[in-house]
């Protein structure tokens, strides 16, 4: 058996690049780096190489979603505002056969605009980790090893 580290995706959709910036009092003050570099820590204890991405476009995560669904890799999506309409989202979750886990830093369901109290995501999700702030990245890993079954 091989002794590389199984690949896990994780994949931030659109104005998570400005984590640390943005909306402090409801996203805290991790930048996206400091996220990433926080997700491969977490993934390496875990026995995962995590591979952190970000975008503000959709077509690529439409792309990175189809490349997970095609090698069976894990992923832990927030897609952010796309979560809340994005059939293409909907569609490309649809195609996973590995783990999906949903994150969200907020609460969307206790938060006041009703547009994200809906989520194209939740359908496809093993599991859903929101309102836990940047620590349920570390929890949506977890999940993943634990579904998995890797020490
Ligand atoms: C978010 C919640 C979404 O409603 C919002 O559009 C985001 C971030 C979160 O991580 O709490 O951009 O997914």
């Amino acid at each position: 058996m091989s002794n590389a580290l199984k690949k896990v995706l994780v994949l931030n959709g659109p104005n998570l690049g400005r984590l640390g910036k943005r909306q402090p009092e409801i996203y805290g003050h991790t930048t996206h780096d400091e996220l990433a570099a926080m997700c491969i820590d977490w993934g390496h204890a875990l026995g995962f190489a995590v591979d952190v991405r970000q975008s503000n476009h959709e077509g690529d995560m439409v792309d990175w979603l189809n490349a997970a669904a095609d090698k069976d890799i894990p992923v832990v999506l927030n897609a952010a505002a796309w979560t809340h309409y994005s059939y293409a989202i909907y569609d490309a979750c649809a195609q996973l056969t590995a783990p999906l886990i949903e994150v969200h830093i907020s609460e969307p369901l206790e938060r006041p605009e009703v547009f994200r109290h809906t989520s194209v995501v939740t359908p496809h999700a093993t599991a859903v980790v929101a309102g836990k702030g940047i620590d349920g990245y570390h929890e949506a890993l977890q999940v993943i090893a634990s579904k998995l079954g890797t020490p």
